[in-house]
């Protein structure tokens, strides 16, 4: 199927798009001859992905929708509607269509043609203007798009990650949803802090609530004997179950080999040292004080606090009270003093992450 003749005014519909602001009527009376007016039905393709591109397409009514293939599955990229163009991104590089463009609410518009085209950039030097500011706008929102994309997909494989390792053994429900809360909330108030403040930037609070969820990825390699024992560790087996820091941040050096980011790099510390403690009895590395990593001193801290408060084989869940008691015992031995201060100062955030989030998280029903 092809296009159908349109009545719709060419100078009238230039005047709706961004492309032709600021031109005056006249001079969109006299580059209307250039354009085509064409309609199209709901369901018709305008372009097709993979066709050469010779022409530029402006909406004067209806809606389009691009399309793109990705694999084998069609992926909406955008859709389009009055007063908005698409096709000439192929049109300058002489390159094929990037993407579909399918009608879905009865198109009336304009076409531009390669040689019209050619001609308007030629004659017309605050169109050529507005096309390239168009195709940097365009180029920026892709960039955009393709971006949140990516960092969508990599939240959701971190945390589904975490939730894999947690699977085996799992935590009272919602506990990594608590602690990359804690986390998060702890670093924005540390912010503030003389010490810690110029030590904590966006990177470091929006990176610790994507890596909190992970600091326990290396139980998936502890065996079930030791990993689910109900009573007392032994020695030999508390031997055993410490080295789930070191193996998770080994399992961290294999991602950080293809991709050295920081966020890696972090999740290594948080991994590597959520197990220290402040006066340098904590494991594996018997770290002590600042030498430990802020990020993991944080971690600590949520992690602990949330085991308080949460119901174990061994313990009745603690009321925030008692939690807020024990937190102050540890300050100087367990944890760091000062990040103890700062959280205590402002407990009622804390209790109320934990409200929150107490049992029925988003997705806490498929934990099997
Ligand atoms: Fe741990
Ligand atoms: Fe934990």
């Amino acid at each position: 199927m092809g296009p159908q003749a349109s009545q719709l005014d060419p100078a009238l519909a230039l005047g709706r798009c961004r492309l032709f602001h600021g031109m005056s009527a006249d001079v969109r009376q006299r580059i209307a001859v250039h354009f085509e007016a064409v309609s199209f039905k709901t369901g018709q393709i305008i372009f097709k992905e993979g066709e050469v591109g010779d022409s530029l397409l402006i909406i004067g009514d209806g809606e389009v929708e691009v399309v793109k293939m990705v694999g084998q599955s069609p992926h909406v990229l955008s859709r389009l509607g009055p007063g908005e163009h698409v096709g000439e991104m192929a049109l300058i590089s002489n390159q094929r269509r990037s993407a579909t463009v399918r009608v879905v609410r009865a198109f009336h518009g304009l076409v531009l043609r390669q040689s019209a085209f050619d001609a308007l950039l030629d004659d017309e030097p605050r169109f050529a203007r507005e096309m390239l500011r168009a195709i940097s706008d365009r180029l920026r929102k892709t960039d955009e798009t393709a971006l949140e994309q990516m960092v969508t997909a990599h939240q959701a494989l971190t945390f589904s990650l975490a939730r894999l390792a947690d699977s085996r053994d799992p935590e009272t429900g919602g506990h990594l949803f608590r602690v990359r809360e804690y986390c998060t909330v702890l670093s924005g108030l540390l912010r503030g802090h003389p010490k810690f403040g110029p030590l904590i930037s966006d990177e470091f609070v929006q990176n610790i609530y994507l890596v909190a969820p992970l600091h326990d990825i290396g139980k998936v390699a502890i065996p079930d004997g030791i990993l689910l024992k109900p009573g007392k560790l032994t020695d030999a087996e508390f031997e055993i179950m410490s080295t789930h820091t070191t193996l998770g941040a080994h399992a961290v050096d294999t991602v950080l080999e293809f991709c050295d980011f920081e966020i890696f790099r972090m999740a290594k510390r948080v991994i590597l040292c959520h197990h220290e403690r402040y006066d340098g009895k904590g494991y594996p590395r018997g770290l002590q004080g600042d030498d430990i990593p802020l990020e993991a001193r944080i971690m600590t801290l949520a992690d602990i606090y949330d085991a308080l408060l949460s119901e174990r084989v061994y313990k009745p869940a603690f009321s925030y009270e008692q939690a807020k008691t024990e937190i102050a015992t540890y300050a100087g031995t367990r944890f760091d003093p000062e990040i103890v201060a700062v959280m205590l100062d402002n407990i009622d955030c804390f209790e109320t992450v934990h409200q929150k989030f107490k049992e029925d998280t988003p997705d806490s029903s498929t934990v099997d």
